[in-house]
């Protein structure tokens, strides 16, 4: 099956309600809002691609590892968005969250998805527990208050910043969290691949910098301009557009050599050269 299909099936299992269950049904809606049509998928997918990678002998684990991923992820833009944080209009294309089903609902949606992420992989603890328990332990601190996406919100409420600790945080946890949990839903070792997931994750933010900056809310498909307008640390306004440009471009290389040997090495530097390809369009698309 394509990568693309397999995220979108374990998405929908994640959240089909157990038999019998009631969710209130405006908290139901929140939560398809939330997680579909989605975005790019590009966490699942880059999980996906490093479990297949490494054998991917167990796809029932590896799907729900993508699953879970990516419901921390869509809980994240759901509170990312909340007037409390960036207080953003749009996401993916529609109204973000809080403005189609209001505040409470929001907060709710993205707590929920939260606990649904965890609920997922317990899940697959019926099929291969010790790696269940290793992909909680690894998704459980790339998200909270330590080295995960809580601390690097967090790091927008402190009155100095290190942009490079805030973007590890903020972004590059969820793709490190990619990276290693496609190595463990295939259980072998997670710590090589850190470096590739941290990379990524780096140029992918510093592109999302340089999109919110040059590109119209209609381009990127959500609230356009918000580091500058809410004075937030972004890689642009550290080293403006040909600086940001040129880090991107050097931290793309660095992540392609670190690829850590493996039976799919080839297939993974393809993908991930393919994915550079496409962030480096960026700045180019923005110039005109
Ligand atoms: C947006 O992530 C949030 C950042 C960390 C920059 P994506 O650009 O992956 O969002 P979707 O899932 O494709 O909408
Ligand atoms: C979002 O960062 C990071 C998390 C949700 C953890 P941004 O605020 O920079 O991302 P966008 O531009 O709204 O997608
Ligand atoms: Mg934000
Ligand atoms: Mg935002």
């Amino acid at each position: 099956m394509q990568l693309e299909s397999r995220i979108e099936s374990a998405l929908t299992r994640a959240l089909a309600p157990p038999t019998n269950a009631v969710t209130p049904p405006l908290l139901r809606s929140a939560l398809t809002h939330a997680v579909f049509p989605g975005g790019a998928r590009i966490r699942p997918t880059i999980l996906l691609s490093v479990a297949l990678a490494c054998g991917d002998d167990r796809p029932e684990v590896s799907d729900a590892a993508a699953a879970a991923l990516e419901l921390i992820h869509c809980a994240s833009l759901a509170h990312d968005d909340l007037p409390a944080f960036d207080n953003a209009d749009l996401r993916r294309g529609k109204p973000s969250l809080h403005r189609a089903h209001g505040e409470p609902l929001a907060i709710l949606a993205g707590d929920s998805l939260i606990v649904l992420a965890f609920e997922t992989l317990a899940a697959a603890g019926e099929l291969a527990p010790d790696r269940a328990v290793k992909l909680i332990t690894a998704l459980g601190r790339r998200t909270g208050a330590v080295q995960g996406i809580c601390a690097g919100q967090a790091w927008e409420s402190e009155p100095a910043v290190d942009l490079q600790a805030y973007h590890l945080a903020k972004t590059g946890a969820l793709f490190i969290a990619a990276t290693q949990m496609g190595a463990l839903s295939t259980g072998a070792d997670p710590d090589p691949w850190e470096d590739l997931g941290r990379l990524i994750g780096e140029a992918f933010q510093v592109a999302d910098d340089l999109k919110d900056a040059l590109l119209s809310s209609e381009a990127t498909g959500k609230t356009s301009g918000r580091d500058a307008v809410l004075h937030r640390p972004s890689a642009v306004q550290s080293m403006g557009v040909v600086g940001a440009t040129k880090h991107l471009q050097d931290i793309l290389s660095g992540a392609i050599a670190s690829i850590p040997s493996c039976p799919g090495e080839a297939k993974l530097a393809q993908m991930v050269q393919a994915h550079a390809r496409r962030i480096m369009d960026i700045p180019a698309a923005a110039r005109g």
